[in-house]
Parts: C-alpha cells; sequence; structure tokens
C-alpha cells in the first residue's frame, strides 16, 4: 500500500467542500490506488460542521481513508499537505466593492500562501477555486517564494465542461467525440471558451455548427454568453450556485494534473504563465493544457485569429487590472 496523501482542504464544511470531501476519499482525486488524509480547514464558526463532515467520512468507512482532522490554523492544515484544495473564500456581500472582494480574499490567500511556504511536502500542489480564483492563486504564490509559482492553479475546468456540454448539445455529439475545446483568461464573464480549434468526430466544430445553422454569430452571441453566463444561470434556475459540478471539475483538475491527461486530448487550466501567448509572464490565466508526468505544459503554437486574440486580450487585462489593484493594495509577497 502506498503512503498515504496529505490533501488540505479549504472551506471543507462549505457546499463544495462538502460534495468534494466523500469523492476524494471515494478515489476520485489520486485514483484508486492512493490513500488519502484529508486536513479540513474551517473558520472557527464552521469548525463543528466541518467536525460533523469528518464524522460523515469515518462512517463512509471508504478503504482509501487513511484519517480526517479538522483545523483552524493553516499552518497546521498545510503541514505535510501534497495537495490543496483551496475552496474557501470571502463571498461578495451586497454593496461590496471589487477592491473590497479583492482585499479580503488577499488576507486569505496570504496566509494560505505563507502556510504552504513554511510547511508543505516538496511536490504540494494547489488548486484555487475560491473566487476570484485566478487572483487568489496569484497572491498565494506571492506568499510561497519557495514553492514553484506553477503548483498554484486556479479552476477553469468547471468553464470547459460547460463549453463541451454547450458545443455537444448544439451539435448532437457525445462530449467524448469533441476534442480541442479551450478557455482562456480569467475564471470570470470576460472568460473567453474558444472553438476555432475544436473537432467534434474529427470535424472543424465551427464547419459542424454551419451544418446545423449555426454561425460565427451563435458563437459570440449564444454559446459564449452562455458558457461564461452559466454561473448565474444555475443561480437562477436551481436557487443556489453551482456545486457538485465545481466539486467535479476540481477533482477532474487534479486528477488530470497527477496523472495526466489522455493522450492525443488537452483541457484547461489557469496556470501561471510563461509568456505563450503574450499572457504576461506569472498571471494565472486559463490557457488549453496537456498534463504529464505532474506537469501541465501550455499547448503551444495555436493560430490565434483576430477574435480570438481581442477576446484573450480582454480577458488577460481584466486579471492584469485585479494584479495591480492588489499590488498597490500591498498585498503581495515576497515573490517577484
Ligand atoms: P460556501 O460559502 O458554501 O463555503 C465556503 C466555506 O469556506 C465556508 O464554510 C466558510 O466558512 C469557509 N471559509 C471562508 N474563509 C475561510 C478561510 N479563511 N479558511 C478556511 N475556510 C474558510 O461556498 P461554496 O459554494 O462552497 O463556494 C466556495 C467558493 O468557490 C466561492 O468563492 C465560490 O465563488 C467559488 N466557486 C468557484 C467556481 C470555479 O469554477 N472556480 C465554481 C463555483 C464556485
Amino acid at each position: 500500500r502506498p503512503r498515504p496523501v496529505t490533501v488540505t482542504v479549504t472551506g471543507a464544511a462549505g457546499q463544495i467542500g462538502y460534495a468534494i470531501v466523500f469523492r476524494a476519499a471515494a478515489g476520485d482525486l489520486l485514483g484508486p490506488g492512493m490513500p488519502v488524509r484529508l486536513h479540513l480547514l474551517e473558520l472557527p464558526q464552521a469548525r463543528r460542521a466541518a467536525e460533523g463532515t469528518a464524522l460523515e467520512l469515518q462512517d463512509g468507512a471508504f478503504p482509501l481513508l487513511d484519517g480526517v482532522e479538522v483545523f483552524e490554523d493553516a499552518d497546521a492544515a498545510f503541514d505535510g499537505a501534497s495537495v490543496g484544495l483551496l475552496i474557501g473564500a470571502r463571498p461578495r456581500s451586497r454593496g461590496m466593492e471589487r477592491a473590497e472582494l479583492l482585499e479580503a480574499n488577499a488576507g486569505i490567500f496570504s496566509v494560505q500562501g505563507r502556510a504552504v511556504n513554511r510547511g508543505a511536502a516538496e511536490d504540494f500542489r494547489a488548486v484555487v477555486v475560491g473566487n476570484p480564483a485566478n487572483t487568489n492563486a496569484y497572491i498565494a504564490a506571492s506568499h510561497a517564494p519557495d514553492v514553484p509559482r506553477e503548483r498554484f492553479t486556479a479552476l477553469t475546468r468547471l468553464d470547459h465542461h460547460r463549453a463541451l456540454a454547450q458545443l455537444a448539445a448544439a451539435t448532437g455529439a457525445r462530449v467524448d467525440e469533441i476534442e480541442g475545446v479551450a478557455v482562456w483568461g480569467n475564471h470570470s464573464a470576460s472568460q473567453y471558451p474558444d472553438l476555432t480549434h475544436a473537432t467534434v468526430g474529427g470535424r472543424p466544430a465551427l464547419e459542424v455548427l454551419a451544418g446545423t445553422g449555426r454561425d460565427l454569430a451563435w458563437v459570440d452571441d449564444t454559446f459564449i454568453p452562455r458558457v461564461a453566463r452559466r454561473g448565474a444561470e444555475i443561480i437562477d434556475v436551481r436557487g443556489g450556485s453551482s456545486v457538485a459540478s465545481a466539486a467535479h471539475a476540481a477533482l477532474c483538475h487534479v486528477h488530470d494534473w497527477v496523472l495526466g491527461t489522455a493522450a492525443g486530448t488537452w483541457t484547461s487550466m489557469a496556470v501561471a504563465s510563461d509568456g505563450s501567448y503574450g499572457v504576461p509572464e506569472g498571471l494565472v490565466s486559463s490557457f488549453p493544457v496537456v498534463c504529464r508526468d505532474g506537469r501541465a505544459v501550455v499547448v503551444p503554437d495555436l493560430e490565434l485569429d483576430e477574435f480570438s486574440r481581442t477576446r484573450i486580450d480582454r480577458s488577460v487585462r481584466e486579471l492584469e487590472e485585479e494584479r495591480a489593484a492588489v499590488q498597490q493594495m500591498g498585498l503581495l509577497g515576497p515573490r517577484r
């Protein structure tokens, strides 16, 4: 039996946390051969609820679950961790300005970044789910200068899945007949779900869509906003935000990052830019990536048409503004 992997889940008593921990214990995070030890980090007021979740995890009698501990202290929660599911965040309350939201979250993610720097395992990697996810990941990385920057990523896999599902619905294809969908930029309304490299059953997606009477205007007016605003649609219809779909996406994100994307396919992840496609180095922006040997590598040399270029630039500009705002407020750590 391999040595168990310590997985720290922040916001573990929240909605997504509750949905994710049982599946992580069942093997959906790191595969059916890898035992896990769960560290649940919560705020003091949610500690009891996290302890209740821990009791239920025990009652699941999961063969792969090697233990569960509840923490209020970030240093203790990240000690020895190899995986961080950074879900807990400060939600936007009524009337809250964007700057206030950034500031409140910078408080959380700087503390967690420092805790990771102090005590996480050598192979630590994190996916930030809590919004604003990309900038929160950037902040955490800035406070963890001894951990490679690329280990702090943010979740855009849910957007990727939404794009896949919408394309499948429009073309009548199954999702596993679709390749080459990409999500670029920020996990926000400015994101760019890109179909220009996608194929359906091996044929260019735009050509297949044209055969159903859907032209580029449909992509621009219907597809992109549908994907980018799907979270609001879920809130409207379900009466609550996306939870199980977000938990599923975060599990897929880490699973593929560690175990690799299937041969010949790519996925979307927000990763620290290496300067590819003109995205300023270090910004945590979504790209199409291939995962191999535990590393996520941006798919190189894709041709970007003018439409894509404009859309990507717009979303990246928003990320730069968020970065500038937290920088101005003095909320970034020692990494430069
Ligand atoms: P929730 O409000 O149900 O749970 C959040 C939990 O985090 C709460 O239990 C709270 O006590 C905890 N928390 C807050 N600050 C903390 C801290 N400093 N340390 C530890 N725990 C802390 O929210 P839900 O529905 O689980 O969503 C979590 C986050 O995920 C939100 O920011 C939401 O916007 C985001 N989200 C991101 C998606 C993505 O695709 N990137 C998709 C869906 C949600």
